[in-house]
């Protein structure tokens, strides 16, 4: 069969890039359901060459666009490989991923709807494939997660292509994004998520008594809280001017499922930034947590201890990680702009630091500057140290620290109240 014949009546078949549909009209079709690939590096291209170099000996003269060549096209292979893009091979994969989803949504109608499945977890492949569907045009509609084949690659190694380790796989349906998203704080997106998870919650128990395992009940809860954060995409703000990104959404949103079921415990702020809020549950009334430790309260929150080091905040030692002293922190902004003083762990620290004995640092030089804009959550932080704070040595300056906010709270009212009502709680 050619690959242009006609099937049957309106049915054909092309084979040709999804990332170049050209032969396919705009806004012609009601759905694409695809199953493109994801991340890593699996050698499609190399795999189907071990047919190609045979079926093209009798095909190659009637079919010469599809068997004319010796080897399977590959210029334009959604991959990660390192081979091929030496660079930035994830990059690739990524851009080509993306340029695939917007084809979709040009030949799809304003009405239609693009579906494919993932398997399940929370993981960074995952998260790209987000980023780069919602970069296209889409949001997500409904997330429904479904058994899949359980049998398949038996005896793999677990992570490999065939793993027995995934057993469920997730359907997402998307439709195009016709308006621009409207604008939303990270705090409405929280108390919204949690309302439609509350909702939720009389069928979910229904089938955890069923058996459902608490695995998938969370991935059901999370795919909701993102159905939510895709309408708003670009524009769920945790502070002025500071959009929240996937990775962020999605640690911030296992933080409140977690948080949903332990009400004992005292959580960092929920007005503080998603990495934030984890780092802290982590080092809460502790400077040092052993690398296995860390790694088992990062589990299952696509995140991974580097993130923080990368920020500044921790330093691993013979696998120990330790927290970056307050003091060190504020020491390292003297003479520095503080426009740049964004981040409200930044800022919480620096305050903090700033009022350890004989820090030679002025709290209140820098909330006088007209270019530190302190961060929403900057208070509820501060107040959250006095208590949580990693050493007596800190919690006493966040007393400091915090009386000093509070001072400058009452001299600028309206700019406080202001902060409040935008992304507080
Ligand atoms: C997850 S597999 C799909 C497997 C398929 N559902 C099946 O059961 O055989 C992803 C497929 O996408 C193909 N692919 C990679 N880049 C592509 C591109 N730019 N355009 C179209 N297909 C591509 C790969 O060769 C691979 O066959």
């Amino acid at each position: 069969m050619n690959c242009y014949d006609v099937v049957q009546d309106g049915v054909s078949l092309r084979c040709q890039s999804a990332t170049e549909l050209v032969t396919i009209p705009a806004q012609s079709y009601d759905v694409v359901i695809t199953d493109p690939p994801f991340g890593g590096l699996l050698h499609y291209s190399e795999l189907s060459d071990f047919f190609h170099v045979w079926l093209r000996l009798p095909l190659k003269d009637k079919y010469l666009e599809q068997f004319g060549t010796e080897f399977t096209p590959k210029a334009l292979e959604c991959v990660s490989n390192k081979a091929r893009q030496p660079e930035d091979p994830d990059g690739f994969y990524k851009r080509l991923l993306t340029q695939c989803w917007r084809e979709s949504h040009r030949i799809l109608k304003a009405g239609g709807i693009l579906a494919f499945t993932f398997h399940h977890s929370l993981d960074e492949p995952w998260l790209d494939v987000l980023e780069s569907l919602f970069n296209a045009g889409f949001y997500l509609e409904q997330t429904y997660p479904i058994r899949s084949d359980e049998t398949k690659g038996e005896g793999a190694k677990p992570g490999t292509f065939g793993s027995q380790k995934i057993e469920y796989d997730i359907v997402h349906v998307c439709r195009k994004r016709i308006e621009e998203p409207t604008p939303v704080s990270w705090g409405k997106m929280r108390r919204e998520v949690l309302r439609s998870v509350q909702q939720l919650k009389d069928t979910l128990e229904l089938h955890a008594k069923e058996g459902l395992p608490a695995a998938d009940l969370k991935m059901i809860k999370c795919g909701k809280a993102l159905e939510y954060y895709s309408r708003h995409y670009g524009k769920v703000y945790v502070d002025e001017g500071k959009p929240i990104s996937v990775k962020e959404a999605l640690v911030g949103i296992i933080q409140l499922l977690d948080e949903e079921n332990s009400s004992s415990y005292e959580p960092p702020p929920v007005t503080a930034e998603p990495f934030t809020r984890q780092f802290l549950r982590i080092f809460d009334g502790t400077n040092e947590q052993p690398r296995d430790q860390m790694q088992k309260f990062l589990g299952g929150t696509t995140m991974s201890p580097k993130a923080f080091e990368e920020r500044g905040w921790c330093l691993e030692q013979k696998k120990v990680y330790y927290l970056i002293s307050p003091l060190e922190v504020a020491k390292s902004w003297q003479g520095k702009h503080r426009q740049k003083l964004i981040s409200d762990y930044d800022q919480v620290m620096f305050l903090i630091g700033a009022c350890f004995d004989g820090s030679g640092i002025n709290v209140s030089d820098t909330l006088k500057n007209t270019n530190f804009r302190p961060h929403p959550a900057l208070g509820a932080l501060l107040s959250w140290h006095i208590k949580h704070g990693a050493s007596k040595e800190i919690q006493t300056a966040a007393l400091r620290a915090s009386q000093i906010y509070q001072a400058w709270e009452r001299q600028h009212p309206d700019q406080a109240k202001q902060l409040q009502l935008e992304f507080g709680e």
